[in-house]
């Protein structure tokens, strides 16, 4: 890198550009310069639909592991009161609806790294779900979000992606996207069926491997995830799951290491040995 001299708390000394320009920014911003330099090292990662619940909660536990966090929220007002009950200088709120492209293009050009994404945001489309009397406009508007919308977050974020030296993509899906589980009747959620947001996520699973193919011999890892049934608005309140454990599943696979691994379907409802569920 190159070296120049710059005066730093009176004293000329050799530094980096990087360096300088930190200062210069430290000073027109009146912020610590301690705090820019350390934002500059942090990984940022984006969790959509973290205004509450299960993101809100992931947000949390990335923060508490020095993550940079842009909490996603369609409803921006919903978003800056869930960073400010955050009380760090570490996260930011974000207005990004992902059904709407126009928003999701706004969310990009207010984030300019990025290393993780997260993509929590998902709607029910409410229950029950009969194959025979289900709306097409009900299924419509679940595959917008959890489908089509999710895909638009993510090609919209994958150049900033693929600048990272260690980018991840969680997709969160659901238990009950197994097509293989649906056919086993000895399942627990057998009985559980869904005509459009169980589809959606298995959807989304499909995706998420053609998605994880091509980046096999990169250093991205993607995989989706199911935080199990917890109890969250989403099923009012019945999962009996806590939203500390689902979070910490989608954790462990934001922050993999090299070793880690990509293109798997995780669920410790599926699968409470290894979480490894069947497709
Ligand atoms: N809870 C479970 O048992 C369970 C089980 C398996 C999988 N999951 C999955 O886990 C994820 C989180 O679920 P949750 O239980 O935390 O649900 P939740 O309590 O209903 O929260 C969903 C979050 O997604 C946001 N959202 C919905 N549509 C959006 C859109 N178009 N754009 C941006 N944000 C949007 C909501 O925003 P608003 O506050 O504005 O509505 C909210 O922040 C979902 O993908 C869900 O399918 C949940």
């Amino acid at each position: 890198m190159r070296k120049r001299l710059c005066n730093t708390a009176g004293k000329t000394a050799k530094c980096t550009i990087n360096a300088c320009l930190s200062e210069v920014l430290a000073n027109r911003l009146a912020v610590p310069l301690s705090y820019l330099k350390q934002n500059e090292t942090m990984k940022k990662v984006l969790i959509t639909g973290a205004n509450k619940s299960i993101g809100f909660e992931t947000a949390k536990q990335l923060l508490d592991l020095g993550y940079y966090v842009y909490l996603g929220s369609r409803d921006l007002k919903k978003g800056e009161e869930a960073a400010r009950q955050l009380q760090s200088a570490n996260v930011q709120a974000i207005q990004i609806d992902i059904s709407n492209s126009q928003s999701i293009a706004e969310a990009r050009k207010n984030i300019g790294e990025l290393d993780v994404l997260i993509n929590n945001a998902g709607i029910s489309g409410g229950f029950p779900q009969s194959a025979i009397t289900t709306g097409v406009a009900v299924m419509r508007e679940v595959f917008d979000t959890n489908y089509f919308g999710t895909i638009q977050v993510t090609q919209a974020f994958i150049d900033l992606l693929k600048k990272s030296p260690e980018p991840r993509i969680v997709n969160v899906t659901s238990g009950l996207a197994s097509l293989t589980l649906h056919s086993d009747p000895a399942w627990k959620f057998y009985q559980v069926k869904s005509a459009a947001y169980g589809p959606s996520k298995t959807a989304l699973n499909a995706y998420t491997v053609v998605l994880a193919y091509e980046f096999k011999d990169t250093a991205f890892k993607v995989n989706v995830i199911d935080p199990g049934y917890t109890a969250t608005d989403f099923n009012d309140h019945r999962g009996p799951r806590n939203v500390a454990d689902a979070a910490k599943d989608i954790v462990k696979f934001a922050t993999l290491g090299s070793d880690g691994p990509s293109g798997i379907f995780y669920s410790v409802d599926n699968n409470p040995e290894t979480g490894v569920s069947p497709w």
